[in-house]
């Protein structure tokens, strides 16, 4: 299943890390993804959208003016550009920007019409737990809508996948992340499955918000 990163506090850190870089070295090469993604959340006037994992905002200007969004994300520095982000371009849709752990959330059930996680699953140190959280402040019969880099099919680049993963608290993402495995912990109901970015090598998911998983719950780990 490849290496985890075992706490929040790792992930805050090295996302502290790649914040001033970030839009230089993932902006133009995750972009597809995130236009194919919103593309396909096909929103509605109205809607109330969550986007768990925002970083940096990169995918906030793609949505159209007349939804509500919300952003999370528990690095500061990654949600102070988002912010900046949103001023700049007079994202008026875009409604909170709020500094909080997606695998706890401080959202009531059902208070968003579409939840989507952007390059954030193979990040978050439980991803279940995560998906658990996107489906409970989720509506019944809502989206989740999910964008990840999932351990290759083909041989030879799942074994450079595996040979990496020990860099995974590092690199600050774990490269060899099981589809399958995702999918069997969450029980996701996936309606679409459709390859995105260079070579297809990231998958997009489009998941019913119809049954809800059930994750035991941990300490609460407050946000440094
Ligand atoms: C690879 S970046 C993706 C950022 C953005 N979605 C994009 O498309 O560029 C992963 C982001 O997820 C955030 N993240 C990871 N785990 C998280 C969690 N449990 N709760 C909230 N944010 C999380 C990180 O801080 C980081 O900003």
């Amino acid at each position: 299943m490849g290496s985890m990163l075992v706490d929040i506090n790792a992930v805050q850190k090295v996302y502290r890390r790649y914040a001033p870089a970030y839009d230089f070295y993932f902006g133009v090469m995750f972009q597809p993804g995130r236009e194919e993604i919103i593309a396909r959340m096909d929103c509605r006037p109205g809607e109330r959208i969550l986007e768990v994992g925002v970083g940096t905002g990169l995918s906030l200007s793609l949505y159209p003016p007349h939804v509500e969004i919300t952003g999370i994300d528990l690095s500061r520095e990654m949600l102070a550009r988002a912010r900046a982000r949103r001023r700049r371009h007079q994202l008026n849709q875009v409604v909170a920007l709020r500094l909080m752990n997606a695998e706890q959330m401080q959202f009531a059930d059902n208070s968003f019409d579409k939840v989507v996680a952007m390059y954030v699953v193979s990040v978050t140190p439980h991803p279940s737990r995560m998906t658990a959280e996107m489906r409970r402040v989720c509506k019944p019969g809502g989206q989740l809508f999910i964008v990840n880099h999932f351990q290759n099919p083909n041989s030879l680049v799942r074994g450079v996948e595996r040979l990496v993963s020990p860099l995974s608290r590092l690199m600050g993402f774990r490269p060899d992340y099981s589809l399958d495995h995702f999918i069997n912990e969450t029980g996701l109901d996936v309606a679409e499955r459709v390859p995105v970015n260079a070579w297809g090598y990231w998958t997009l998911l489009r998941c019913r918000n119809n049954k809800f998983a059930t994750v035991d719950a941990l300490p609460r780990q407050a946000l440094a």
